[in-house]
């Protein structure tokens, strides 16, 4: 199951991305908003907290720049959140970073990229080995 919410400004996105990815057999665990005008960290939060509390495997979150959603997701204890606007940053978050949320921006990509994105995203397996040391020290900082 994949978490997914947006604001006011990714209604349209988020739509596409469900079902471009629905088609593919993915389910989606829809925490709004469905129109109306809303402040992103509040999506943010409802998001991410399917993702720690392991309700969902992964999560995506769409704004109008996809910056609000990633400055509030990284704020949340165990949530690795990547703004994501290119296919190799969306490919390399997961394989480095082990990236448990994608953040995109609905006024700066379009939805064919965005559902490239968030598939690649949702496909992409955690490389480990070294970059697991690495996200380790994330989680020290994180505990700091
Ligand atoms: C909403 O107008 C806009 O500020 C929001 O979608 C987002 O871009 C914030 O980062």
């Amino acid at each position: 199951m994949i978490a997914i919410g947006c604001d006011h400004a990714g209604v349209e996105m988020k739509k596409a991305v469900i079902e471009a990815l629905s088609a593919q057999g993915f389910e989606f665990k829809d925490l709004g908003t469905d129109g109306e005008p809303c402040d992103y960290p509040v999506i943010a939060e409802a998001v991410c907290k399917e993702v720690t509390s392991g309700g969902c495997e992964k999560g995506i979150l769409i704004c109008g720049t996809g910056i609000g959603m990633s400055m509030a997701a990284n704020k949340i204890k165990g949530i690795r959140a990547a703004l994501c606007a290119d296919y190799f940053s969306a490919k390399y978050t997961r394989l480095h970073n082990d990236a448990n949320v994608m953040c995109m921006g609905a006024r700066t990509i379009g939805q064919g990229l965005a559902c490239e994105l968030a598939e690649v995203f949702l496909k992409t397996g955690f490389e480990g080995g070294r970059h697991q040391r690495r996200i380790d020290l994330i989680t020290k900082l994180e505990n700091e």
